[in-house]
């Protein structure tokens, strides 16, 4: 991970009102982030002005999701045209709980697409379900998911804006966390297929992001490993205790 900017990122989810956020943003303003991390949080889309307002600019605020297109008749959605207007740096996109909601995979690497087009930073999810990993599918999951940020983003440039996290959908809020050794031999192998698929430089300068029940007490193991670049946080990152997982990759 020597050459790899870690990163660490809170996810929020359905989660917070304006009065818990300024407390978790005073909490972040406070705390001392050591310069060779970067850290993110990524509030509810209604809640993001507020957070790019309150937080330090050495934070950066994104949204959980952005959509394929800039403007136009697509009630609901968010743009990263949008985002880049509020002065956000990135969007996450994929992540299990749309993708369980029948997002498909295509789908999901034009949004990755779009959003790095803006200049947006991506976190782009990936991770398997229970019953893949007990079959013995893992990576045949994860390789299709990979296919969708393969056909859309084309050109090699377009992976520098690009982050992946992988997140076992077992591991995610249920306390289960993948251990160090199950999580490194994904994230191994995804830095194989990024190379055998796309190119040794994107292989070697993409960070890969471990989520997936990180807390402060398994963050310093984790961490430890090879091809783990850092953390995308659900439930801990609405905690004090974020802060010691934003400090773990020093
Ligand atoms: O995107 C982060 C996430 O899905 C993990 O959630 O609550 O298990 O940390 P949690």
């Amino acid at each position: 991970a020597a050459r790899r900017i870690p990163l660490v990122c809170g996810n929020f989810k359905l989660n917070g009102s304006r009065s818990m956020l300024e407390g978790i943003a005073k909490t972040l303003n406070g705390a001392s982030l050591s310069s060779n991390v970067q850290v993110g949080v990524a509030p509810s889309a209604v809640h993001l002005d507020l957070m790019r307002q309150k937080l330090r600019s050495e934070v950066m605020v994104g949204a959980q999701d952005c959509w394929t297109k800039g403007s136009g008749a697509f009630t609901g959605e968010t743009s990263a045209d949008m985002l880049v207007d509020l002065g956000l740096e990135f969007s996450i996109v994929g992540h299990s709980e749309r993708r369980e909601k029948g997002e498909t995979s295509a789908e999901i690497g034009e949004k990755a697409a779009y959003a790095t087009s803006k200049g947006l930073m991506v976190i782009g999810c990936i991770g398997e379900k229970l019953e893949h990993r007990e079959s013995g599918k893992t990576m045949s999951v994860i390789t299709e998911q990979m296919q969708g940020y393969l056909a859309a983003l084309k050109e090699e440039e377009m992976w520098s804006d690009m982050v992946l996290a992988y997140e076992p959908v077992w591991a995610i809020g249920t306390g289960k966390t993948a251990s160090p050794e199950q999580a490194q031999e994904v994230h191994g192998e995804l830095r194989d297929w990024l190379k055998t698929n796309i190119s040794e430089k994107v292989a070697a300068e993409t960070r890969i992001l471990y989520g997936g029940s990180v807390t402060e007490k398994n963050c310093d193991e984790l961490i430890k490993k090879e091809d783990i670049d850092g953390f995308l946080v659900g439930g801990a990152s609405l905690k004090p205790e974020f802060v010691q997982i934003c400090q773990a990759p020093g």
